[in-house]
């Protein structure tokens, strides 16, 4: 293979084996998903004590519980005793303990060890030391998130800071209220490619034209093929007919009531990462998921969010669903299609980047410092922030 050379308008992007080396993806569990603050799960999925939802986080499986006091709680998925997983389903109910189906050492709902086989006749057990072990938790906008860490890194810094960083300001995402919005529908994708493809893809917008028609009828400046969204504090504007952000551009629902003049007819993209993307539009909000479960697979699950009203109405929701329905299934195929490309010849020193698209060469920069590998990419790689 011939290196091609690389001119001042292309930067690179990372080797193909970044996308396909299940080292790396270890390296990925280890460094991101069980070190930093991971969106696992819709707080309102747990409505009720008992309620709960287990997620893989990078290389272990969480069980988030209601507690009695209603307070969400976090622990490993394991039996103290000898580690049977406790709850094998992805969500239910327990009815007051968690109980292991094992030898039936039982939890209460905060993780504390309260009864179990002969145990009265082991008085020196300490029911506190050996209950389950704990993960931290914060709630924000309506989601649990989770971190693995002994010691969190700042969720106000490294979760929260990307929304202000992103929009400039505190309290511009406050405006939408999202975490008293109602779920008005929820997709899963289960797509066949490296979660950095489906963020780098999310990163930019030179695809928009090619592949978005129904986004870019409804934000033209999209069409342009700049990422005006990773702008800070730009949101992309409606076009001049459009009513609402639905998949034919008429009238959504009325905006969100705090949403402010500036924000009304504007749509404005987040990325939190490693894994979530927030999109904010007058009257909704979508929030993405992302479980990266294998080099090669990813599985998203998308939440459209509207004031409860709307949702208490049953009013048709379908039209504003379709939209972003259909620019995940666009971008997720396109993601697809060059999955298999990363374990070719052709890209084992990985592709380019436009001038539109540098920026992503940030997060390659980001993760290369995450992983502690050192950056042999050359100094190009390094783009400007737009
Ligand atoms: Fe859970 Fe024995 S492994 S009670
Ligand atoms: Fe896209």
């Amino acid at each position: 293979m011939t290196t091609t050379p690389v001119s001042p308008s292309l930067i690179t992007t990372l080797p193909g084996l970044y996308y396909t080396d299940p080292e790396i993806f270890r390296q990925e569990q280890e460094h991101l998903f069980e070190s930093m603050w991971f969106c696992a799960v819709r707080s309102a999925d747990l409505a009720t004590p008992g309620a709960f939802r287990t997620v893989q986080v990078g290389r272990e499986n969480v069980l988030i519980t209601r507690t009695r006091k209603g307070v969400l709680r976090a622990h490993l998925n394991i039996c103290r005793h000898r580690g049977a997983r406790l709850c094998t389903e992805e969500s239910g109910e327990v009815r007051r303990n968690i109980q292991c189906p094992y030898h039936a050492w039982t939890y209460d709902l905060d993780g504390r060890l309260i009864a179990a086989p002969n145990l009265v006749k082991m008085p020196d057990v300490d029911r506190d030391a050996h209950g389950l072990h704990k993960v931290a938790l914060r709630e924000w906008l309506g989601y649990a998130w989770v971190c693995l860490a002994d010691e969190p890194p700042s969720f106000e810094e490294t979760v929260m800071g990307a929304a202000v960083e992103r929009l400039g300001d505190p309290a511009a995402i406050e405006q939408y209220g999202t975490q008293d919005l109602a779920l008005g529908k929820r997709i899963t994708y289960d797509v066949k490619a490296n979660w950095k493809l489906i963020v780098e893809n999310f990163m930019e917008c030179y695809h928009c034209a090619t592949i978005h028609p129904e986004l870019t009828e409804v934000l033209p400046e999209f069409a342009d093929g700049y990422a005006a969204q990773y702008y800070v504090g730009h949101g992309a504007e409606f076009g001049e007919g459009v009513k609402g952000f639905t998949v034919d551009g008429s009238a959504g629902f009325a905006k969100l009531p705090r949403v402010t003049e500036d924000q009304d007819r504007r749509y404005y993209a987040i990325t939190v990462k490693p894994t979530v993307f927030v999109n904010l539009v007058p009257d909704h909000v979508i929030l993405h998921r992302m479980f990266p479960l294998a080099a090669d697979r990813t599985v998203v699950e998308c939440d459209w969010l509207y004031a409860p009203e709307v949702v208490e109405s049953g009013a048709d929701v379908s039209r504003s669903v379709e939209l972003f329905h259909r620019v995940n299934a666009q971008d997720f195929e396109a993601c697809e299609r060059t999955q298999p490309a990363m374990a070719s010849r052709a890209y084992r020193d990985g592709g380019v980047l436009v001038p539109n698209e540098h920026h992503i060469g940030m997060f390659h920069e980001w993760l290369l410092g995450k992983l502690r590998h050192t950056n042999d990419l050359g100094d190009d790689h390094a783009g400007p922030v737009h």
